[in-house]
């Protein structure tokens, strides 16, 4: 052991560049792959010089298969605490060159030592994941170490922020490291994340298939919508993670950081009544809206490209951040399906835990007809989104920018399921139903006995738009507290969330609900 201050500094220094770590040619093989060392990215996603590292000695007590050979310190994970614009986080971050960044005994309890310290001191953490999973030689042990990251996950979900960052391998059970965290974000073509790797799949079904098409970034940015946010390379991915914090509380008890904006709330924004077509089937892209609506067209995009056809952004407005869930009628024409409510439901519920208010963009034809769909169970997954709005409490504001269809329509946040306030441009959309398909069901009798049924179909058709559909109908029954010139959408929705900005609001106790799974 050291013996004086030079000796012990000079030790800190090995450990710090990784020559006693990260062993050299494990660090030349990550810098061929385009990949950073552990300390690498703590440096990059961290205010520089704010890191504390914990546990840097620790290793390995294993026994057998000649671990006694290979102790290197840290056991391949490096942990501690930094700021990001000066607000506190926690981070691990797993370190290829020990043992492919498998997680043995110590190093499990490394990031349960880290997760409990983020859990009390009320910080996120943020997991940096690059390992071939859990340690093979140390046996079932290895597999506990898991079992004690997820049990502190489940524990602190709603209570921090947690954030998984998929920068290599993330192998087998490793992969709900990533599934129960907040955020899940995955580099292209160095990250890969499966349950059952390439070779268990051709051994058990006969089908090859790479770790690229198994589990790289854009299987899980696009298909499974397992990865939240999809980056080029390490650095612009961390870059994001930063910005992301930049908009989350430290925990369940703040509210996300303000930035005073030099935007005012209170102009005209004359570019939303022509973004938004009058035609009730002409597509647009939902995200101009946003774009108008937030501090200097600013929003951060959740799943970007998986589940399209809706939109879940966080943004600020009047420097304070809200979660915005907008229908998307560019894709799908803006149908909720089974993935669209997963993705939004998993959003709303994310903003209410930690008390950002929501902003709900409705446009919405109706969910996706089809036997795909009731097959895959979009009553249940519908019930997803459902469940979310009507349990959430922050402030929660509407508006109607188009249609308002019938069973969706409920379902987006609607007054009768707990909106506060809501606003509706002056569209004619807003219905049980659209008013060909209403008057065929309604008026079937008298059509089949019409004389002249074209005519009567029209005359019935105006009579029930003009009677129904328009959100004035809404509006004095209630169910619409404004109908608002589209230009003035932003400065509502300010006023409306400064007015709500006290919300408190109790639920029954209970030992938790029991959301559709
Ligand atoms: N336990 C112990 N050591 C492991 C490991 C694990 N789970 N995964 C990787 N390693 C070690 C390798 O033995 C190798 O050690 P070495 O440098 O002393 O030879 C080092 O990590 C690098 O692994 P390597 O296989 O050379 O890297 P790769 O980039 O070619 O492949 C993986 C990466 C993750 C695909 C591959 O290592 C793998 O399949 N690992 C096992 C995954 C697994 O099944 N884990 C258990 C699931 S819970």
């Amino acid at each position: 052991p050291p013996r004086s201050m030079s000796l012990l500094r000079e030790r800190h220094a090995t450990l710090r560049d990784g020559i006693v770590g990260g062993r050299p040619a494990g660090v030349a093989r990550q810098h061929a792959l385009g990949k950073h060392t552990a300390r690498e990215r703590i440096d990059m996603l961290l205010d520089e010089g704010s890191f504390i590292e914990l546990d840097m000695y620790r290793r390995h007590q294993a026994h057998g298969l000649r671990m006694e050979d290979n102790r290197p310190h840290t056991d391949g994970v490096v942990t501690g605490s930094g700021t990001i614009d000066g607000r506190r986080v926690f981070v691990y971050a797993q370190d290829f060159t020990i043992f492919g960044g498998s997680l043995g005994a110590g190093h499990a309890s490394k990031i349960h030592k880290v997760m409990d310290m983020a859990i009390s001191t009320g910080s996120p953490i943020i997991g940096l994941i690059d390992s071939g999973g859990a340690r093979i030689q140390e046996g079932v042990v290895a597999l506990s170490g898991y079992g004690g990251i997820f049990q502190r996950s489940v524990q602190a979900s709603g209570v921090i922020p947690q954030i998984s960052v998929v920068l290599g391998p993330c192998a087998g059970g490793a992969a709900y490291t990533v599934a129960l965290a907040d955020f899940a974000f995955m580099v292209r073509d160095t990250a890969q994340m499966y349950l059952t790797g390439p070779d268990v799949v051709e051994a058990v079904s006969g089908q090859k298939i790479s770790h690229a098409d198994l589990g790289g970034a854009d299987v899980h940015g696009k298909r499974s919508g397992v990865a939240t946010f999809v980056h080029d390379d390490e650095e612009t991915c961390l870059q994001d993670v930063r910005y992301l914090i930049s908009m989350l509380p430290g925990n369940n008890l703040e509210f996300p950081p303000s930035a005073p904006s030099q935007d005012a709330t209170t102009d005209l924004r004359p570019r939303l009544a022509e973004i938004v077509p009058v035609e009730p089937n002409r597509p647009y892209d939902m995200r101009l809206v946003v774009s108008e609506l937030v501090d200097d067209g600013e929003f951060m995009e959740m799943h970007e490209d998986w589940a399209q056809n809706v939109i879940c952004v966080l943004a600020r407005i009047d420097g304070e951040v809200v979660g915005v869930v907008g229908n998307q009628p560019m894709v799908l024409a803006g149908v909720l399906d089974v993935s669209a409510s997963q993705k939004a439901a998993r959003f709303v519920r994310f903003c209410d835990a930690f008390s950002i208010p929501l902003v709900t963009l409705i446009d919405v034809p109706g969910f996706l007809p089809g036997a795909d769909q009731e097959y895959a169970g979009i009553i249940r997954h519908g019930a997803k989104l459902l469940y979310a709005y009507c349990e959430a409490t922050v402030p929660r504001i509407h508006v109607i920018v188009r249609k308002a269809y019938g069973g969706a329509y409920i379902v987006m946040d609607s007054r009768t399921i707990g909106t506060d306030l809501s606003l509706a441009w002056p569209t004619n959309e807003v219905a049980v139903m659209g008013a060909e398909g209403a008057v065929n069901v309604i008026f079937r009798k008298e059509l089949a006995a019409s004389a002249d049924p074209v005519a009567l179909r029209s005359e019935l058709v105006s009579e029930y738009a003009e009677q129904l559909m328009h959100p004035h109908y809404a509006a004095e029954r209630g169910l619409v507290d404004d109908v608002i010139d589209p230009v003035q959408t932003r400065a509502a929705v300010a006023r409306g969330l400064a007015m709500l900005r006290n919300k408190r609001k109790q639920s029954p106790q209970r030992k938790h609900g029991n959301v559709p799974l």
